[in-house]
């Protein structure tokens, strides 16, 4: 009885259940020698919504992260344009094992909740599959500093649409497939994600591989 009981203890140690989520993932040097031209990219483009049931691979992961919103400049610039240059977007990885924030500058992810909350995309569209990973980009308007909060808002939304369309150019140069969405649980997810007050959850895009 005692071996089985210590079997089971090992057993579980070395399956992983009751792994816990890392909590900061260091992402993979971007390598610039991958993807088709931007021309064959811009043909390929579209919104695909099914994803294989496969987790993507560490170096999809983070050239994915790098070419939505990575620091591609040594005075710390992005590849994504912002207005006033106030880099109000932050980029929330919903994975299997956790909810994490994307770091640019230390090129890594860091947890923000444990557990798979991938469902809270669905939003309106309750059949949406759910895919190995989405990118919540999230605009925090304050940071631009201005009095007028209806132009904050329309800033923000266009630089969370350049990540968006960023990522879709990403994903059709480089075999994977995603669709940006307004659609997702923005009240559920502020939460999760704990954001404060006045940041807004603009669009997401779920990403994977097609569906053979
Ligand atoms: C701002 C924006 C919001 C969108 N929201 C959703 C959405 O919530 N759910 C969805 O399935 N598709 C969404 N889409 C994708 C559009 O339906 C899609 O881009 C459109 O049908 C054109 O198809 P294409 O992307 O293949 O060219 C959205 C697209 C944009 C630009």
């Amino acid at each position: 009885m005692k071996k089985l009981i210590l079997f089971l203890i090992m057993a579980t140690i070395f399956t992983g259940a009751n792994a816990q989520a890392p909590q900061v993932i260091k992402l993979n040097e971007r390598n610039l020698n991958r993807g088709s031209s931007l021309m064959q990219a811009l043909q390929d483009r579209r919104s695909v919504r099914e994803y294989a049931d496969e987790p993507l691979s560490p170096a999809d992961l983070s050239d994915l992260l790098w070419a939505a919103d990575g620091v591609n400049r040594p005075d710390g610039h992005h590849t994504a344009a912002t207005a006033l240059n106030k880099e109000d977007v932050d980029i929330y990885v919903l994975l299997k094992e956790g909810a994490y924030l994307y770091k640019p500058a230390e090129s890594e992810l860091v947890l923000v909740a444990e557990g798979d909350h991938r469902e809270l995309i669905r939003g309106g569209q309750e059949d949406f599959p759910i895919p190995p990973v989405t990118l919540v980009m999230v605009s925090t308007p304050s940071r631009f500093g201005v009095p007028d909060a209806k132009a904050s808002m329309m800033m923000g939304a266009v630089d969370a649409g350049i990540v968006s369309q960023n990522i879709m150019l990403f994903c059709a140069a480089n075999g994977l497939v995603t669709v940006p969405r307004a659609s997702m649980d923005s009240a559920a997810l502020s939460k999760l994600l704990k954001l404060e007050e006045g940041s807004i959850p603009v669009i997401n895009n779920p990403v994977g591989y097609p569906v053979k």
